[in-house]
Formats: structure tokens, sequence, C-alpha cells
């Protein structure tokens, strides 16, 4: 498949969307086959209406660099596979204890909580697989692109994210901490969207980085506003409730207003970097200042 040469001028920006939503999950019905309990839950769990955010951002930022699309599907499968599992468990009663996501009853509500936890087990497992089996890669870019997951998502940096914030419940954090605990338990996984396509493209360098990082904390302060800010219906996830679990996230500790400034400097930090990156035609321009402004 040959590019697209999304330009901001060109396309039509909820299509374009829609197109990179139905791409990852194409490949993952395709991926996924219904044939036990766990499958089926897994099933339940990636088909319910998530935004495919991380997959949305690999397609565009792979497209930036002149990767072919049908080369990213199987990193975008295995990101939106870990996604999904790690809320699969987020929700779990010894997490955050919710009974609602993506609008439908959490995987442990509709199933029961060894379902919720193997399930989620079995999602990593095959979020590897679907990055070793990449036939459009060598070997060894696929075992790069396996490691770099694998370190993104373990103990020092997702799962660390996750336990930090589970540890923040029960004593104070300051600013610094709550940065990294942001960074660590959602920002790691979105800068990987970046990162994977510039290991291959080896075309990596610190505005690249440094955008994928900023990209990163910013989606998750955006969740812990929305949390204070939107009604459950519209989140299709309950809200209001990090307070009541005595969250130590950046709103509740330091008010909306001093992360409202915050995400201000970060968006238009961003907004340079693109300018800079020669992006500022490019629909991942768009997406990613869409990003800043979502309320859902
Ligand atoms: C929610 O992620 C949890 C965080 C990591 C902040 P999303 O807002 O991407 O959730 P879905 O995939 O759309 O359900
Ligand atoms: C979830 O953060 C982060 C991960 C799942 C790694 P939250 O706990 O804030 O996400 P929601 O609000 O439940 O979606
Ligand atoms: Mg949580
Ligand atoms: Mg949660
Ligand atoms: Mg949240």
């Amino acid at each position: 498949m040959g590019k697209l040469n999304l330009s901001t001028t060109t396309q039509n920006n909820s299509n374009l969307e829609s197109f990179f939503q139905q791409r990852v999950d194409q490949f993952l019905k395709t991926h996924i086959k219904s044939n036990n309990i766990i499958d089926e839950s897994i099933v339940y769990a990636l088909e319910a209406p998530g935004k495919r955010v991380r997959p949305t951002l690999l397609y565009l930022v792979s497209d930036a660099l002149t990767l072919e699309l049908d080369h990213a599907d199987a990193i975008a499968g295995a990101l939106e596979t870990i996604h999904t599992y790690s809320l699969v468990h987020d929700d779990l009663p010894c997490m955050d204890d919710d009974d609602l996501r993506r609008g439908q009853p959490s995987l442990h509500k509709k199933y029961n909580e060894a379902t919720a936890v193997l399930a989620g087990d079995a999602m990593q497992s095959m979020a590897i697989e679907m990055l070793l089996d990449n036939q459009h890669f060598t070997e060894k870019q696929n075992n790069l692109l396996a490691k770099m997951l694998l370190e993104t998502i373990g103990s020092k940096g997702m799962i660390l994210g996750q336990a930090l914030d589970i540890e923040y419940e029960s004593r104070e954090a300051n600013e610094s901490e709550i940065l990294l605990m942001c960074e660590l338990k959602t920002g790691v996984l979105i800068e990987f969207c970046f990162l994977a396509p510039l290991m291959i493209a080896d075309a990596s360098n610190e505005k690249w980085e440094r955008l994928g990082k900023i990209v990163g904390i910013s989606f998750q302060l955006i969740d812990d506003l929305l949390d204070l800010q939107e009604t459950s219906e519209n989140l299709g996830k309950k809200s209001q409730k990090d307070i009541i679990r005595n969250k130590k996230n950046y709103p509740i500790s330091f008010g909306e207003k001093k992360t409202v400034e915050l995400l201000d400097a970060y968006k238009a930090e961003a907004n340079n970097l693109l300018q800079e990156l020669n992006l500022d035609e490019h629909y991942l321009s768009n997406y990613i200042m869409n990003l800043f402004d979502r309320r859902i």
C-alpha cells in the first residue's frame, strides 16, 4: 500500500480517524479467534469502542516518516492489545475497582475476576506474538520492537507507573513524583507510538522524542481533568472517581487551573516541535492538537 500523503488540506479529519480505527480493528479481528472463554473475553474487551489513540498515532507517525502503513499494522494491533489489557487490569477490584469501561461492564463484571486477570495475561503474550510474527520486517527488527515494547510495559515502565499510582493512594506525592507517575503509567506507551516507527526508519532525534514524551504525559493529565469535569455517560467510564479513591493526580493535588496552564505550555511546545519537524501540513499535527482539546 502506498503513502497516504496525509495533508490537513485534503483530508476530512473524522474520516481519516475512522479509517485508522477500522484498520486496526480489522487486523485484530483476523488475529484473534474466539475459541474459548479467554479468547471470547478478549474479543469482548477489544471490540468495545475505544478511541484507538495509540494505533492512530502510530499510523500517523509512520506515514510522516514515509513508512508503509501495512508494515505498521502488527505494531498497531500489539499497542491496542497491550493498552486494552492495561485497562482490564486497571479496573479490577484490587486496582481502581471500576465496573464500567468503554460504555459497557468491565471485563471482570461481564465475566469474573479470574477471567479478567487471565485475559490480561494472555493479551500480553498475544501482543508480543503479533510483533514477532510481523512478516514486513526482518527478524532482527521484530526482536528489537518486541524488546522495546517489553521494556516499555515492564517493571521499569507502565507497571511501575501503575504501582506508584496505587502507592500514592496511601501517601502524599510531590509534583515531580506525580508527573513521573503520569509518564510511566500512560506516557511511555504513547511514546512508543513515536519511538517504534522512528527506530524502523532510523530517524530518531531529540525533537521527535520530546514530542512523544509530552503528548504522552499530557494524555494522562487530560484524563485526570476529564475525570473531574465530565459525566460518566460521556466518558463511557465512571467519572469523579479519582477523589473518592484518594488518587494523587495532578489536578487533585495542584488544582485544575494549574493543570490547564501546564497543558497549555505542553500544547504550545508540541505545536512548535511539529513546525520544526516540518509537519504542520501533516494530519499528525492536526490529530495531536485535537488530542489536547479532547473531551472524551
Ligand atoms: C484511558 O485511555 C486510560 C489512560 C491510559 C489514560 P484511553 O482514553 O485511550 O481509553 P480508550 O482506549 O479510548 O478506552
Ligand atoms: C490508567 O489510568 C493507566 C493504565 C491503565 C496504564 P487511569 O486509572 O486514570 O485510567 P482510567 O481513568 O481508569 O481510564
Ligand atoms: Mg488507574
Ligand atoms: Mg482507572
Ligand atoms: Mg483516569
